[in-house]
């Protein structure tokens, strides 16, 4: 039996255990998406969100191998599930329960992963899908809600809807509202989320306002005080994120639910492949974000209650996905694809600066570069394939490889191509235009990649000897 004085400790630490993480202070999290030619393994990057003390993260598919790693860490998830399959879960709610328990059943209970949201859709409102997922929504929801309640899951695991924050528009804050065609969907999706007490969850992007409007004055994308401010009233805003957030309360309140509480889902800045996306600004606008809602300061709408958590986009660079909204699309990345650290960040978890993914399992040290004798006609074309399948976006208007010259962007596309083939040497041949070389073609800010393997521990051994033998080659010359 526990005695009286000890009793009293036992209620005193319980007490400052609550207080510990007092209401209303932002978490940070990250956006974990995969969508990389070169993969990190699973748990390489899982101990790199240990390393760094990040407590949460979101994913976009219900990958298993992603989710087992995820397992027994502590580390708190969201998963989702992508827009292609809400239509599945509208007309069958047998489907709803089959990717419940195969999808998140599968890894909870004890020692399992601490899945606690499912987000339905990713950004299905969007306008550039023309109303295409709109009316899925609701729906599969419902089913998704069904599925839970059977599963007896409903207790702790909600279900979200992540909006890009072009769901709702005004020129003021204080004026916000949803857009018109989705007053309806969104007043019924509040009040669901409303009854299962889930949080509204938006993505907001002052790098995309700063990029498709000429006129967006710079200095208000950031933090750090602008000679733009916005006045609404009395109530006077220095950034867009503060703008845009309290534009989501007034419509959200339009609705009947003014105190509903909001996480960021998505929120970052690109470093490379368009102009305005850069080391130098990726750095200021993530840390003037994480500065501004770990000091708790709220905003005039919600002096009080900044959002509840905050997703950073992105863990991860991801070199394999579309770049129709962008070249910057393959940069959000707080690290690159290889898991270091493009900049010092203070995320405020515990550590003053990011710490680097460790046992990166590198190909060999050695790139494909354009050889001295290139036919320029012959050689475009080259160029032209190797960047339709690889990533040559550094090379773009405003990127770090934009004026490495003529040759460099030849050698650049190549040896993209070449890390991408997994450094096979057919890869380099392009017509012998192509040759690979020993020492690292960067320059500057230009960084020639090499690639990573996912053949996990087994290939970075298998490196360890590729380096004994050059090292032993150049003792015997
Ligand atoms: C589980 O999620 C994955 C990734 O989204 C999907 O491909 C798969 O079909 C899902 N499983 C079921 C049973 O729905
Ligand atoms: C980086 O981008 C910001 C805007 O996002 C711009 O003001 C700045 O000039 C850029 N810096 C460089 C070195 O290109
Ligand atoms: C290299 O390629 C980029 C992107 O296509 C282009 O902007 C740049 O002008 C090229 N440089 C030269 C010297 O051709």
């Amino acid at each position: 039996m526990l005695g009286p004085r000890l009793l009293g400790v036992c209620i005193l630490m319980w007490m400052l255990a609550w207080r510990w993480v007092p209401m209303g202070e932002s978490a940070i999290g990250v956006n974990w998406g995969t969508l990389s030619f070169h993969k990190l393994k699973p748990s390489t990057v899982v101990d790199l969100l240990k390393d760094n003390k990040i407590p949460k993260v979101k994913v976009f598919e219900a990958e298993a191998h992603v989710l087992k790693a995820l397992m027994g860490t502590g580390i708190q998830v969201i998963v989702g599930i992508p827009n292609q399959m809400l239509s599945l879960f509208t007309s069958s709610s047998a489907a709803a329960d089959l990717w419940l328990r195969h999808n998140v059943s599968a890894y909870l209970g004890k020692g399992g992963a601490d899945i606690r949201y499912i987000a339905v859709g990713n950004e299905p409102f969007l306008t550039s899908y023309n109303g295409q997922y709109q009316n899925l929504v609701m729906p599969a929801i419902l089913n998704l809600q069904q599925s839970l309640v059977k599963a007896n899951l409903a207790g702790f695991i909600k279900l979200v809807v992540p909006c890009n924050a072009d769901a709702y528009e005004s020129s003021l804050p204080s004026q916000g509202a949803f857009r018109p065609e989705l007053t309806q969907i969104m007043a019924q999706l509040v009040q669901f989320l409303n009854s299962n007490g889930a949080p509204f969850v938006v993505n907001i992007y002052p790098f995309l306002s700063l990029y498709d409007n000429a006129d967006f004055p710079q200095d208000y994308a950031f933090f750090e005080g602008t000679t733009h401010p916005v006045t609404d009233g009395n109530n006077v805003y220095t950034n867009a994120f503060d703008g845009n957030y309290d534009t989501l309360v007034a419509a959200l309140s339009k609705l009947g639910y003014g105190q509903m509480p909001i996480v960021i889902g998505e929120i970052g800045w690109p470093s490379d492949g368009a102009i305005g996306a850069n080391i130098t600004a990726a750095k200021i606008f993530n840390q003037g974000l994480i500065n501004h809602v770990v000091n708790n300061k709220g905003t005039p709408l919600r002096p009080d209650s900044p959002p509840v958590d905050i997703y950073l986009f992105s863990l991860l660079d991801e070199g394999a996905k579309t770049i129709l909204p962008g070249g910057f699309e393959r940069h959000w990345g707080i690290f690159s694809f290889d898991g270091q650290a493009k900049y010092p960040l203070n995320l405020g978890l515990g550590n003053k600066e990011l710490k680097n993914a460790k046992n990166v399992p590198y190909l060999p040290s050695r790139w494909c570069v354009a050889s001295p004798s290139s036919d320029a006609q012959n050689v475009a074309n080259h160029m032209r394939i190797a960047c339709s399948v690889a990533d040559c976006t550094t090379l773009n208007y405003g990127g770090s490889c934009n004026e490495i010259g003529e040759k460099g962007n030849i050698s650049y596309a190549f040896n993209s191509y070449y890390q991408l083939q997994m450094q096979d040497s057919r890869s380099c041949s392009f017509d012998g235009l192509g040759m690979i070389t020993f020492r690292d073609p960067s320059v500057g800010d230009c960084r020639f990649l090499i690639g990573v393997t996912d053949k996990g521990s087994e290939s970075s051994a298998s490196q360890i000897r590729y380096q004994w033998l050059v090292i032993l080659a150049f003792l015997i010359i």
